[in-house]
């Protein structure tokens, strides 16, 4: 009998797209999901035809967080034995443009995991919130880091410390969310984001997006030296020729990826 598949995973065109798939538990992030989504993004970024990968929830719930019931009874050294909160920061590690789809509760490890996406296309009905101090625990999976970072810190101070949920229309106004839609067009939206970075040179979307990650934690004088290089290195691709022949010549860019 093979393995339930706690998540689905389908390509459209040059866009990967992983479905979380555990509607029972509100796609609670227990560790056989974890697994599956990080192997899913491993081999997306793996492909050279997949240019974008959109992770999704479902309308209800993107993610209710970390699976509680996993870890309820773990001491703290069989906590720090379990790779698999380590084995998250591969999502934000991986070099192609990842989407969160967001709609209904995005809490705990679910909020950690939207945030761990590039960006990030809400639903009307999406609920952020990092709740843990309600369970005795802090985020684990980031969120302490990445909504500072996000939403600086006061907010994020508050949010935290009283585990308060907030609305994808707060998370839009303090700078979290990309978008927010109509509850039935978030999963097109996200994907119709990805189609539109999936058809740039993939070699100089993979340089900016490198160059923006590291602008969040090094000083300017190096985030500018690192751009700088970047930019520079991109002279030797096939994709900067075209691009610069192409608007030369008043004509529509043929990117092949090189
Ligand atoms: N872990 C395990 N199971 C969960 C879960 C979670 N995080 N969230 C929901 N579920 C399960 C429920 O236990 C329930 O299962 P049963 O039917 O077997 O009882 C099922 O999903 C449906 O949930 P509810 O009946 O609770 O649904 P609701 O609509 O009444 O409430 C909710 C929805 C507000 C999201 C509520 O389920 C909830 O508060 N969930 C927990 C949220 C949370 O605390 N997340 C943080 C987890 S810790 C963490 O993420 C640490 C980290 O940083 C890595």
């Amino acid at each position: 009998m093979s393995a339930k598949k706690e998540i689905l995973v389908e390509t459209d065109g040059p866009v990967g797209v992983i479905t979380l798939n555990r509607p029972e538990a509100l796609n609670a992030l227990n560790h056989a999901l974890m697994e599956q989504l990080i192997a899913a993004v491993e081999d997306f970024e793996a492909a050279p035809p997949i240019r974008a990968i959109v992770i999704a929830g479902s309308e209800r719930a993107f993610a209710a967080g970390a699976d509680i019931k996993e870890m309820d009874q773990a001491t703290p050294a069989q906590m720090k034995a379990d790779p698999h909160l380590s084995r998250w920061d591969r999502l934000g590690k991986c070099s192609k443009p990842t989407i969160a789809a967001v709609s209904g509760f995005a809490l705990g490890g679910g909020c950690e995991l939207a945030m761990a996406c590039d960006m990030i296309v809400a639903s009307e009905s999406a609920v952020f919130g990092q709740p843990e101090i309600l369970i005795g625990v802090i985020p684990g999976a980031g969120g302490t880091q990445r909504l500072t970072r996000a939403i600086g810190k006061s907010r994020a101070m508050e949010l935290v410390l009283t585990g308060r949920r907030f609305t994808a229309r707060e998370a839009h106004a303090w700078g979290l969310v990309n978008r927010v839609v109509p509850v039935e067009a978030f999963l097109t939206e996200a994907k119709k984001l990805a189609q539109e970075i999936a058809a740039k040179p993939p070699i100089a979307v993979s340089a900016a997006k490198d160059a923006i990650n590291k602008a969040l934690d090094v000083d300017l004088d190096t985030g500018l030296s690192l751009e700088r290089q970047l930019f520079y290195s991109l002279f030797d691709t096939q994709d900067q020729k075209e691009g610069m022949k192409a608007f030369i010549e008043k004509r529509e860019p043929r990117f092949v990826g090189k």
